[in-house]
């Protein structure tokens, strides 16, 4: 951490903060893909369609290729359903920092610069849905700086932030792919508040929840 500076965010940041996250994102597809394949929902389509196929074809080849298909289609589902939420966050902020971030007084954008690099990055902003709470949002670190304390650094300079502010609690939401956040957050102090399914069609289909956390701040 001695040579990692966290700073606030300038306009020349933005390109590489918006692949920090695209990267940072994409990266749970794998395991996002695993866990459709472990819902048991699942297991029982592939499973009746390969015994049905089985039984009317009299073959092995058409259920496997048919399993092998729909895996692929799977796959291509969890790949849309990541590239939309990257899509979304890029309109509604990501495109736009400065103006979403840096304009009010309680919100604010920050980067890890290390030797002139940007290689994490974090934002907070008033929680739309929880009166008293700033919102933390766009935590990523690039894979060649994790474990490093970079994120735990980030979190720190949010939670500094948000009571600086007066405000009492920092709100977060992270998936269940998001292991590696999941323990960041809890290791920092979070705990746990809701877990709910993502409400849209394809989200539902596949079981993706999403939890939401929650630190609470003592005031000086
Ligand atoms: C989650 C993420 C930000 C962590 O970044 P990081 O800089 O490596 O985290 P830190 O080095 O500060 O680690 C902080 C703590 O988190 C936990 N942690 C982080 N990564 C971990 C891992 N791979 N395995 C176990 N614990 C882990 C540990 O408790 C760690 O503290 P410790 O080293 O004292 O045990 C990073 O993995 C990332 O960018 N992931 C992709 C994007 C993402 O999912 N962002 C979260 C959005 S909600």
């Amino acid at each position: 951490m001695d040579n990692i500076q966290i700073r606030k965010f300038q306009d020349e940041d933005a390109d590489v903060v918006k692949e920090l996250f695209t990267l940072g994102m994409s990266e749970h597809v794998p395991s996002s893909f695993v866990h459709v394949l472990k819902q048991p929902l699942t297991q029982m389509v592939l499973m009746c369609m390969f015994c049905a196929l089985v039984t009317s074809s009299k073959s092995f080849l058409l259920p496997i290729l048919a399993v092998t298909f729909c895996l692929a289609g799977a796959r291509q589902m969890v790949v849309y359903m990541f590239n939309k939420y990257i899509e979304t966050s890029l309109r509604k902020d990501l495109n736009n920092i400065s103006e979403t971030y840096l304009k009010g007084k309680d919100s604010c954008f920050w980067v890890a610069d290390s030797d002139g690099r940007v290689v994490g990055s974090v934002a907070c902003l008033p929680a739309e849905n929880a009166p008293g709470c700033l919102e933390l949002k766009r935590m990523s670190v690039r894979r060649s700086h994790r474990g490093m304390g970079i994120a735990k650094a980030l979190c720190r300079t949010v939670a500094e932030f948000t009571r600086d502010r007066g405000y009492r609690a920092v709100i977060l939401q992270t998936s269940v792919v998001q292991t590696d956040a999941q323990k960041l957050y809890e290791h920092m102090g979070y705990k746990k508040i809701r877990e709910f399914v993502v409400p849209e069609f394809l989200a539902k289909i596949l079981n993706f929840t999403l939890f939401e956390y929650r630190l609470d701040l003592q005031q000086d």
